[in-house]
């Protein structure tokens, strides 16, 4: 028998119960509802872990009331919503993604995983794996964008950032710079209802396992140990409660077998959901479900001794649940050393290496979505006017899952260009506030402009207007900003000076005025601790920009969902025929497709070839191309491999991406990229939803995003 199936043996219910609650302390909010007496709850053994409490001194006096004071002495773990950063803030995961950078991604997570370890945490809730293909959604900034094979990509690095993966194993959580990943929020949690905050989710089984599954796969197949379901129901089961794809998908057809975390209150939640119709009830749901962890709700605790009273619920259950949880902590080392995890803060050198890693990932998330006249990069001894309610704002600069940050520390845009360029070549004035209506400091802003040898306007979303319960039905800037934008514009052209804007969102906004009239756009997302210095970087020229969108940007909210992986249809769009997909007052194109982000060189793509020209299904299809650095400085390049099954028993999205690759190359440079492609990954979902492998021509497209115009493409046999 093992250490933890005797401890199970001298429980008693109460205790065990206990190891299935979750409570939250106060130092940061995140749900609708506050724990009472935490304390003495841990003394009694009635919770076995802890959300939203961090810091050495205070982990270890809560750890205390459990390991001295609780009969049975079982420690505690600590959790925390880590998603990008805990006090060094890394960009927000959507501006990251738009690195398309595996091992950056891994490297972030690494170290916010080694900072907050220091402070106690021993659980991080992140990765957040939901695709998204709707900005109206705040938690499109939580999450990898429209793609499940980028999902996918970021769930493998995230899982063995956050987890100290090494190369002999996928998870060190024994380490004490490793965290517990969870793998949120299981699953299709993105499609919410006209992408409004935890609305009901109605979507065809293919889309949920060929979209939303994959990246929670992807998660488990890379060792994560913790999962957690979303608020939502998925056509009309919520996922609290969703025994199929809990004790079904996950737990037996992906053998998972780590613990399942609820989200905040979600268990309780099963009754406004009205699938329940008391507590007990939502306990015996979620339980049977396979749900371990009841975050917040007290459903277990005060619910399921009615639920076994009435035999709606088992005790060998129960057990379960508290063998997964027990396995936890000891993997996480804390039987050994309940303390291991509060070592308290590192040296400076640490902090320092870190703060450039934050730098080095914000420059790289940088997205220049518009760039005319060259305007960019800033000639030395540039004048600026650095106008607009994102430049000095320090505070937003961390997005909407700040952890422990504190938010002065986040170097601002005003910051960052007076430290590259000398203050004296800087002026300022906001204009306007984020949000509001007051327009009485435009006029000195216009005067701020003048003298300016370029203006950079700096405009955006407020750090809250994105994350959790921050859905936004029209997502164009906040405010009377566009009012400040517009005079910008006005003046500048009086002024015969360029307009620089920098855009501050958890979300593509739809400004297409903006494109139309601004010299260049930059897509700073919300960039972290660095994001001023970052932004001097690449307006600087010192880091030519080379981020992508991960998400199709909308000319019009009409358009959404919108995303590049669309199935053709019977009638797809031809320009001269009225009997074709298209709207009558706006194009079917995005702004700007996924992928897109322009930079400082000019890359040329030639030479696309494919080896063997036929493969069998065991067989890899190797595709290559040749790069050339066409232009004037050093630039880094992706490209992207998507496919087109044009004939097959199921109707295949017109473009499906397989993979992708980068290269830096100095100016004049030239390279010959090659991306694998397993033929076996060309499988798709037959009508019985089961993978199917079918002969035929695969149409390979490879380029610099997903527009179509840009794409060289080849043939390749499936035999
Ligand atoms: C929140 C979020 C979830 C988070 C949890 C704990 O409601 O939905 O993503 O991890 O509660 O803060």
């Amino acid at each position: 028998m093992s250490a933890i199936e005797a401890l199970l043996r001298r429980m008693s219910l109460a205790e065990k119960i206990g190891q299935l609650t979750m409570s939250a302390a106060d130092q940061a909010v995140t749900g609708p509802v506050i724990a009472q007496g935490l304390a003495s709850d841990v003394r009694s053994g009635a919770v076995g872990s802890v959300l939203n409490l961090h810091g050495s001194e205070r982990v270890r006096a809560m750890q205390r009331l459990a390991v001295e004071e609780s009969r049975l002495r079982i420690p505690l773990f600590f959790g925390l919503d880590v998603i990008h950063g805990f006090r060094t803030l890394f960009p927000v995961p959507l501006a990251e993604v738009a690195a398309f950078d595996p091992e950056l991604w891994e490297a972030t997570a690494r170290e916010a995983a080694c900072e907050a370890a220091r402070e106690g945490v021993d659980m991080t809730f992140a990765p957040m794996l939901d695709v998204s293909r709707d900005p109206r959604w705040g938690r499109t900034v939580e999450g990898p964008g429209e793609d499940p094979v980028v999902g996918s990509a970021l769930a493998r690095a995230k899982v063995r950032g956050f987890q100290q993966a090494d190369r002999a194993q996928d998870a060190n959580l024994a380490s004490p710079a490793a965290l517990a990943a969870v793998a949120k929020h299981f699953c299709a949690y993105g499609p919410v209802q006209a992408g409004r905050e935890y609305a009901s989710v109605d979507i065809s089984e293919r889309t949920v396992r060929e979209v939303h599954l994959p990246s929670f796969a992807a998660a488990v197949r890379s060792g994560v140990v913790a999962v957690m379901p979303a608020f939502t129901d998925l056509a009309g089961i919520p996922m609290t409660a969703h025994r199929e794809m809990l004790c079904g998908w996950l737990r037996q057809q992906l053998g998972f077998g780590g613990v399942i975390v609820s989200d905040y209150n979600a268990i309780g939640e099963l009754i406004a959901h009205g699938v329940a119709g008391e507590r007990s009830g939502a306990a015996a749901l979620a339980l049977a479900a396979g749900v371990d962890i009841d975050m917040m709700s007290d459903a277990y605790r005060y619910g399921l001794p009615v639920a076994l009273a009435r035999g709606e619920a088992s005790e060998a259950q129960i057990d379960a649940a508290v063998l997964r949880v027990l396995s936890l902590k000891e993997k996480l080392g804390l039987f050994d050393d309940p303390y291991r995890r509060c070592q308290g803060a590192e040296p400076a050198p640490t902090l320092a290496r870190r703060r450039a890693l934050a730098r080095r990932a914000a420059t790289h998330s940088l997205v220049l979505l518009t760039h005319r006249g060259d305007v960019l990069p800033l000639q030395p001894g540039s004048r600026l006017a650095v106008i607009g309610p994102l430049a000095d704002a320090a505070a937003e600069m961390g997005g909407s899952w700040a952890a422990a940050a504190e938010h002065h520390a986040s170097v601002s845009v005003l910051a960052g260009l007076q430290s590259a360029l000398g203050a004296p070549a800087v002026t300022y004035a906001p204009g306007v506030a984020i949000t509001g209506a007051n327009t009485s400091g435009i006029v000195t802003a216009l005067q701020a402009c003048e003298g300016a040898d370029v203006i950079v306007l700096c405009l955006g979303e407020a750090a809250a207007m994105s994350g959790e319960a921050a859905s936004r039905a029209i997502p164009q800037l906040p405010g009377c900003q566009r009012e400040l934008a517009q005079a910008v514009l006005a003046r500048a052209a009086e002024l015969g000076s360029p307009v620089v804007t920098i855009l501050f969102s958890g979300r593509p906004l739809v400004v297409p005025w903006l494109f139309e009239q601004a010299d260049a756009v930059l897509a700073a997302w919300f960039p972290g601790s660095e994001a001023g210095a970052a932004i001097a970087d690449v307006l600087t020229g010192k880091t030519a920009p080379s981020g992508r969108t991960p998400i199709s940007w909308p000319r019009s909210v009409g358009q959404i969902p919108i995303f590049h992986a669309q199935r053709p249809g019977g009638r797809p769009y031809a320009a001269n025929n009225h009997y074709t997909s298209q709207y009558m007052d706006v194009p079917n194109d995005p702004q700007f497709p996924f992928g897109h982000g322009l930079t400082y060189a000019h890359f040329e793509l030639s030479n696309l070839r494919v080896t063997p020209a036929q493969c069998a299904e065991d067989g890899s299809i190797e595709v290559r191309i040749d790069v050339r650095n066409a232009g004037a400085c050093t630039a880094r390049e992706t490209v992207f491999l998507f496919v087109h099954d044009r004939l097959a028993s199921i109707a295949r999205p017109v473009l499906e991406l397989k993979a992708w690759q980068q290269v830096e190359l100095n100016a004049g440079e030239q390279a010959s990229l090659q991306l694998s492609l397993p033929a076996c990954e060309l499988r798709f979902l037959g009508a019985d939803l089961r993978p199917c492998y079918e002969p035929g021509e695969v149409q390979l497209y490879v380029g610099p995003s997903a527009d179509r115009t840009r794409l060289l493409s080849t043939l390749v046999h499936l035999i």
